[in-house]
């Protein structure tokens, strides 16, 4: 099937390209002209495992190709997959400002009956308005359907989450549109249940619940965690205790600095927008936001009550991690960034380290001098007081003790409970976690 996608950002290149590899004709569509040059050469503009081979491959066998023109990737084409971002307004609700202009664009330009699927979070209602949009801008007498099929991946592991989907979620009532996703989807082999088809309206809520949902998990064990640390319990001890329960299952429940990234916090102030907009009060989701504050406040806390009697000033603290979450690249609304904002201002110096971040968020943290950024991840280590772990990547789940030893102050304060705590303590390092 011949498939254009707008927008060739984490889900528009991961779904473009993985529909590419499942056998689709796909073109992916952007505006900005230096990623389409870097995609015609194979290079993904930003890290996400498993990408860039099977770009190359598809190339390749000319399944897939990259454009900045409207009027070359509507060209014989029937079914579109609109992938822009939908950041936060100051106000909560969702900027949609990219949606809609693609939403013209391919009005104007598309010549045939066609299917634009949205994939962008949109709030409740977006659908119905870019349908009224398209009918206002389209050409002719054509007759273009609009439908919702919102996105699930996990960056880290977008390419395998797209390939084997729990579940597709798509909003439409029309029985047309209902066979051309079958089609689309039909080389996942993915079970008929797994295929869900509901109203557009219903489909468009299901994401934000999705999202508001793993992350009131998340705030959950974290609010559970100042109780337990006040009571000297391990919350690891709990995770266990109740995660094994299939019923909570022991995914979204490890206690840490909180969750950013850029759908959880967008999402769940969109979703209390909603709320708003219906006169309706949403305390679970405000005390979720909540409590995922000040889990970095009480974690900041922990770090200045453990050098009270010292000057900070003249400390030097080691970071290691700076992207939301490991596997990627992507800081935006990361936790250690703010933690690391916040420290820089009263610290002589942060050391900071990630294996694939420190690109994006040089341009993110340039104006404080005070922080440097390092190429490997124990170097200048005996130049600091202490080590910060802000990201759960693999690769420091273990570290060299010999090396760790170094540390002026002989403390590792662990973010994201990710190391072996008695290992540590075996070693002579005090250990601070988050109830851990
Ligand atoms: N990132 C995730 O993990 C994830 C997961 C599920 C759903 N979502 C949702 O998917 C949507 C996209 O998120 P993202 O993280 O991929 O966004 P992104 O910011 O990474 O990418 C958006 C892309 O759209 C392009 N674009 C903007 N205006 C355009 C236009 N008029 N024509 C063509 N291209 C245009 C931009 O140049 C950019 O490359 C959002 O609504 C997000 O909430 C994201």
């Amino acid at each position: 099937m011949k498939i254009t996608v707008v927008g060739t950002g984490y889900v528009g290149l991961v779904s473009g390209v993985c529909m590419s590899e499942i056998g689709h004709n796909v073109t992916c569509l952007d505006i900005n002209r230096n990623v389409i040059n870097k995609l015609r050469k194979g290079k993904v503009p930003y890290y996400e495992p498993k990408l860039e081979k099977m770009i190359l491959r598809n190339i390749k066998k000319n399944n897939l190709s990259f454009s900045n023109s409207y009027k070359n990737s509507t060209q014989e084409v029937n079914i579109f997959f609109i992938c822009v971002g939908t950041p936060e307004n100051n106000d909560g609700s969702s900027n949609l400002k990219y949606v809609y202009d693609v939403a013209k664009s391919l009005a104007k330009n598309i010549s045939e009956d066609a299917i634009v699927f949205i994939k962008s979070t949109v709030p409740v209602g977006t659908n119905a308005l870019i349908q009224k949009l398209i009918n206002e801008n389209k050409k002719n007498n054509i007759n273009i359907m609009v439908a919702s099929n919102p996105e699930f991946l996990k960056e880290g592991d977008a390419v395998n989450d797209f390939l084997n989907p729990d579940r597709v979620i798509v909003g439409t009532s029309s029985k047309d549109v209902m066979s051309v996703v079958k089609k689309i989807y039909e080389p996942l082999k993915i079970k008929n249940e797994k295929i869900v088809f509901m109203p557009i309206k219903a489909a468009e809520l299901t994401k934000y619940a999705a999202n508001s949902f793993l992350a009131t998990k998340i705030s959950f064990i974290n609010e559970l965690s100042i109780l337990s640390d006040a009571l000297n319990i391990n919350i690891e001890h709990i995770k266990r205790g109740i995660g094994s329960d299939p019923r909570i299952g022991d995914k979204f429940l490890n206690a840490g600095l909180g969750f950013g990234g850029s759908c959880f916090p967008k999402d769940i102030a969109s979703l209390i927008n909603i709320y708003e907009q219906k006169n309706l009060e949403s305390n679970l989701l405000r005390s979720v936001r909540e409590v995922n504050k000040n889990q970095r406040i009480n974690f900041m806390k922990k770090i200045l009550s453990h050098f009270k009697n010292s000057k900070l000033t003249n400390k030097k603290l080691m970071i290691w991690g700076l992207s939301f979450k490991p596997e990627t690249d992507d800081i935006r609304e990361s936790i250690s960034i703010k933690l690391i904002k916040d420290l820089a201002k009263k610290v002589k110096k942060l050391y900071v380290y990630d294996p694939i971040a420190i690109k994006n968020s040089q341009k993110e943290l340039n104006r404080f001098n005070n922080i440097d950024f390092l190429k490997s991840q124990y170097s200048n280590i005996s130049e600091c007081d202490a080590l910060i772990v802000c990201t759960e990547w693999e690769i420091f789940k273990n570290p060299d003790m010999a090396k760790l030893k170094k540390l002026k102050s002989k403390v590792v304060f662990d973010g994201r409970n990710c190391l072996n705590k008695e290992k540590i303590l075996q070693n002579n390092i005090k250990y601070i976690g988050v109830s851990k």
